[in-house]
C-alpha cells in the first residue's frame, strides 16, 4: 500500500518541519523588544494613551514585569494564564485584545512572546 506509507511520511515530515521552525532560547533585549515597542509603546509609554488609561508601560523590562493597574501581564513559565499573551492571541475578551483598535500581530509575533513567557520571561 505505498499510498499510506507515503501519506504517514508526509505527516512525520510536516511534524518535525514544524518542531524546527519553532525558535527557540528567545532573548527580551532581541525578540521581545522589538514586537513591544513597535506594537505596543506607541501607546503604552509615560504619558501615552495606554499608559494613561492602565498604567502599563511597555518600553522596558522592569515596567513590563510591573504590569498595569491590574497587576503583573506576564507570569513566567506560563504563557497560557498570562495576560499579555491572552490579550495579543485574542484569547480575552475581544473588546480588550491588544494591540488597541489595530490588526492582531502576526502568528510568528504572537509565537515568540508565547515562547519567551514560557521559557520563564528571561531579561536576557
Ligand atoms: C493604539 C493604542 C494602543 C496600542 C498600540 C496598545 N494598547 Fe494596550 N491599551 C490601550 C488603551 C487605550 C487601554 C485601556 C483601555 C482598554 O482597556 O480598552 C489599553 C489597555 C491595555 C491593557 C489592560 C487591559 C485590561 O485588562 O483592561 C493591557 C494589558 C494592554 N493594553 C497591553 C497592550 C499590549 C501588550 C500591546 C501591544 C501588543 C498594546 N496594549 C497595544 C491602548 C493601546
Amino acid at each position: 500500500m505505498p499510498k499510506a506509507w507515503m501519506a504517514g511520511f508526509a505527516i512525520t515530515a510536516g511534524a518535525s518541519l514544524l518542531a524546527g521552525c519553532s525558535p527557540k532560547n528567545l532573548s527580551y533585549g532581541k525578540d521581545v523588544e522589538p514586537i513591544l515597542s513597535r506594537n505596543c509603546s506607541e501607546c503604552h509609554a509615560p504619558g501615552k494613551p495606554g499608559f494613561l488609561a492602565n498604567g502599563l508601560d511597555t518600553t522596558s523590562y522592569a515596567a513590563l514585569m510591573k504590569g498595569g493597574k491590574f497587576g503583573p501581564l506576564v507570569k513566567p513559565g506560563d504563557a497560557f494564564t498570562s495576560a499579555l499573551n491572552m490579550l495579543v492571541e485574542g484569547r480575552a475578551n475581544p473588546s480588550i485584545r491588544m494591540p488597541h483598535g489595530k490588526d492582531k500581530l502576526p502568528d510568528k509575533e504572537i509565537e515568540i512572546l508565547k515562547i519567551w513567557v514560557n521559557e520563564g520571561a528571561k531579561n536576557n
